[in-house]
């Protein structure tokens, strides 16, 4: 039987019409190449020297004094410290057990280590357990702090651990943490305890009651930390989108309270009433990160790097927060009861 395939002339016009479709595409390419610059901005590439960068902040900022992310980043955490008046007087030789929860890579313990080393009267050792829950986290704040002891020059450093855990989970944490944060327990009076959350509470599940039970009840730890709250003039609408939003930020759907629910939680937690200060501090974190978000983007882009659509969508909503007003950032103190 005689198909297509078995006439020549057919075979051999397949053969041109491919061919000559290769021909056109090298043709078309190459009028492409030969017709453009070759040299543009994208040589950035062969001059970047790696590390790309040596800090990895990644908190909200505090922009009131810098428009620089890592100033910004930086001093959020100084006014933490500020607000629990651990620095911003000239210091105490008391020691300090600090239990650092969300670390992220570790950008915070070199700044608060650095800023109680510099205190007038430096306390006489300070002890650091920082967690984070994520492992590449705990890798690059590691290698920062391979040799822990050059972090101070003044302050004896009685104990250092960078551990990765579910800081939300305490009762659940490996025999390495729990050993580690269990020295806390052994020191005496009058050694200055602290639970530190800078910037991540938000994302603790089911909620921050566990740490903060286990803080100050097992250890006995006053806590510091920046938080985000429900403002109490948040619509319903409001509220529904923020908690909306949270979820998407990886938070769980109630956690953003109301200021009156913050200070009730950190009570039944066991911190004593007239000593909680939650400050809002919103004016100075939401515009001036929104408008770092921009500036960064139009910069990325000038050596075409995209910013990336996480961090477009988080300027839109960091953008909201601003504008509505319904969520805020604060920072939080609270001191542990005294049960003497
Ligand atoms: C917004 S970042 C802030 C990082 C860091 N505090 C800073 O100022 O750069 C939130 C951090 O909390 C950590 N985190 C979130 N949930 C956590 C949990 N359950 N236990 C420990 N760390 C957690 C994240 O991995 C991330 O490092």
């Amino acid at each position: 039987m005689t198909t297509w395939l078995n006439d020549p002339t057919f075979v051999a016009g397949i053969l041109t019409g491919a061919a000559a479709t290769v021909i056109l595409l090298i043709t078309i390419s190459a009028y492409f190449l030969l017709s453009r610059d070759n040299y543009g901005l994208d040589h950035w590439k062969l001059n970047v020297q790696a590390p790309l960068t040596e800090t990895m902040w990644m908190n909200l900022g505090y922009w009131e004094f810098s428009s620089k992310f890592i100033e910004a980043c930086d001093a959020y955490v100084r006014l933490v410290l500020r607000t629990a008046d651990i620095i911003g007087n000239q210091g105490s030789d008391q020691p300090i057990a600090i239990l650092d929860i969300g670390i992220g890579c570790g950008d915070q313990t070199r700044t608060i280590i650095g800023c109680i080393d510099t205190l007038t009267v430096p306390p006489k050792f300070l002890s650091y357990v920082g967690i984070t829950i994520n492992q590449a986290q705990l890798r690059v704040a590691s290698q920062k702090y391979q040799t822990p002891r050059a972090l101070t020059k003044r302050t004896t450093l009685d104990s250092f651990h960078l551990v990765c855990a579910d800081a939300s989970k305490p009762h659940n944490w490996p025999e390495e943490v729990k050993s580690a944060v269990g020295k806390f327990k052994e020191y005496e009076k009058p050694t200055r305890k602290w639970l530190l959350a800078s910037d991540c509470l938000y994302h603790f599940s089911p909620s921050r009651k566990p740490i903060w039970q286990y803080a100050a009840r097992n250890l006995g730890m006053n806590f510091m930390g920046s938080d985000l709250c429900l403002s109490k003039t948040a619509t319903w609408r409001e509220t529904m989108l923020a908690r909306l939003i949270g979820v998407l930020m990886g938070c769980p759907w109630k956690a953003f309270l109301m200021e009156e629910e913050y200070w009730e939680q950190l009570v039944a937690c066991g911190y004593e009433r007239d000593s909680i200060i939650i400050k809002d501090v919103s004016e100075h974190v939401f515009p001036g990160l929104v408008a770092f978000l921009e500036r960064q983007d139009k910069v990325l882009a000038e050596s075409g790097i995209s910013l990336g659509g996480g961090f477009r969508l988080a300027r839109r909503v960091f953008g909201w927060f601003a504008t509505s007003k319904a969520v805020r950032a604060v920072t939080v103190v609270a001191k542990v009861v005294k049960n003497d």
